[in-house]
């Protein structure tokens, strides 16, 4: 067990805490964290273990992370269908990498808790009015008004509740038959009908059905394969909120570990990640797999002292790393790390996250973040891993399986004026279904260019 750790160790002066809201009402805060430490937990450690040793077949090169959903959850989008079609375009994307790829694939949601926003201003002005920055649904309101800007400990009871019946319908899906391999064809979305991807996807379901088919015929049983029926799902978010986390904090029955059951992974922010930060500390001692951030600012000494902290055991599984350069800047920036990680022996999953670092303002004064950057961000992180001989292991995107346009390009292309039309975003531009669908189908590529190349290594 980690040493001189306690759930609330995070708040000793010693260390910096970034991007935590004030509370004016201290006893309002009190109340809501006693509400949520007797409330049941979200996920069970078990599971934790689970997809730490998933990812640790990650970290080993013979699986894929993928791990997608909004940039910011919110209390007003919160309904059935909006979870569906997310989940539902994560299934396809996973099942095109599964099939196409060759790779078993980990899946993960940025789904059942993602709300929390760290602010590069705490403060946000508009004409003569300066209020208190929004920083996410469990923290206060969205809209620019000063009542509903005030931090609202109760928010944070309201994020669990959804987050429980998100992750319920989550679990339903997963384990109940909508993921099973038969409904292949029926993942695809009505909106999708037009683009060419849509097509290459009915050829791939159509190839599993026969491939299905071709099984049953030869008298292999396959309504008895729970591998065949079910999907393994997993749920994540950033632990940035702490006070919430820590209310989730619990000790393990079967292993005395503590475990924050908000979410089975949970990452810390770009901004949070660095040497002395309460984030570092308070997920120092969980034994969830947790995610880093890595960007341009850091620096791998930095680093190799971070992961000294978070994974002393240098346990598989432990550790995901998530890049996020830009595109054109990934080349540069990412091979000192990768080779300082490689060099001291620490196991980590190494992860994209092609949507932070390629954030543009549009001429029609959206936020947008054009396809052909994602795009090439992508490819220039498997370059980099090529060339370093370590496994491109995973993605990290901000999608919805709602059709957005919210992203500049794409197949079904979205131009600058058109990012006006459905532009629903609580915070950052999200990948549509059908961008997603056509990342999916570059990943399965780069997978397996990656895989005739260890052959060809091998032979
Ligand atoms: N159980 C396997 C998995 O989760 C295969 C699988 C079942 C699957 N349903 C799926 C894969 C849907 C992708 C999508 O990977
Ligand atoms: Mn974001």
């Amino acid at each position: 067990m980690a040493q001189n750790w306690t759930p609330d160790s995070w708040k000793a002066d010693r260390f910096i805490a970034k991007h935590l809201p004030r509370y004016e009402d201290a006893a309002g805060l009190v109340e809501a964290e006693q509400t949520l430490a007797g409330y049941p937990p979200l996920v069970f450690a078990g599971e934790a273990r689970d997809l730490k040793a998933s990812l640790a077949d990650v970290a080993e090169g013979n699986a894929f992370l993928l791990q997608g959903g909004d940039c910011a959850e919110s209390f007003a989008e919160f309904s059935p269908n909006t979870i569906r079609d997310t989940f539902r375009v994560i299934l396809q994307m996973a099942v095109v990498m599964t099939f196409a790829g060759k790779m078993p694939v980990v899946k993960v949601g940025r789904m059942a808790g993602q709300f929390a926003k760290p602010r590069s201003s705490d403060t946000e002005t508009r004409g003569d009015v300066t209020l208190p920055s929004y920083f996410g649904d469990n923290v206060n309101a969205i809209e620019f008004e000063a009542e509903g800007r005030r931090n609202d400990p109760q928010r944070m009871v309201r994020a669990y509740s959804q987050s429980a019946a998100t992750l319920n319908l989550l679990r339903a899906f997963a384990g109940g038959g909508y993921a099973n391999l038969r409904q292949v064809h029926q993942w695809t979305l009505d909106f999708m009908g037009r683009s060419e991807w849509a097509e290459q996807f009915r050829q791939i379901a159509d190839r599993i059905g026969e491939a299905l088919d071709f099984m049953e015929a030869c008298g292999i049983d396959i309504h008895d394969q729970p591998q065949l029926k079910t999907a393994n799902f997993y749920t994540s978010h950033e632990a940035l909120l702490l006070p919430y986390e820590q209310a989730m904090t619990r000790q393990d029955s079967l292993t005395g570990d503590w475990y924050d059951t908000s979410a089975h992974f949970l990452w810390i922010g770009d901004r949070t990640r660095f040497i002395d930060s309460a984030h570092v500390e308070f997920l120092r001692g969980v034994r969830n797999p947790i995610g880093v951030k890595c960007g341009p600012s850091l620096e791998p000494d930095a680093l190799l002292e971070m992961l000294d902290v978070l994974n002393p055991a240098r346990e598989a599984g432990r550790i995901t790393l998530i890049s996020r350069f830009g595109a054109g800047k990934v080349e540069d920036g990412l091979p000192p790390l990768v080779r300082a990680v490689s060099r001291e022996g620490h196991p980590v999953v190494w992860s994209c996250d092609p949507m932070h670092g390629n954030v543009v303002k549009s001429e029609s004064g959206f936020k947008t973040r054009p396809f052909d950057r994602i795009l090439s961000e992508v490819r220039g992180f498997f370059a980099v891993h090529r060339d370093e001989g370590t496994h491109a292991g995973g993605i990290h995107i901000e999608m919805t399986g709602q059709d957005v346009t919210e992203c500049t390009g794409g197949s079904v292309a979205i131009t600058d004026a058109g990012l006006a039309d459905r532009y629903h975003t609580h915070c950052d531009p999200r990948l549509n279904a059908a961008q997603s669908l056509e990342l999916a189908f570059l990943l399965a590529d780069m997978l397996n260019a990656e895989l005739s190349d260890s052959r060809k290594d091998a032979a």
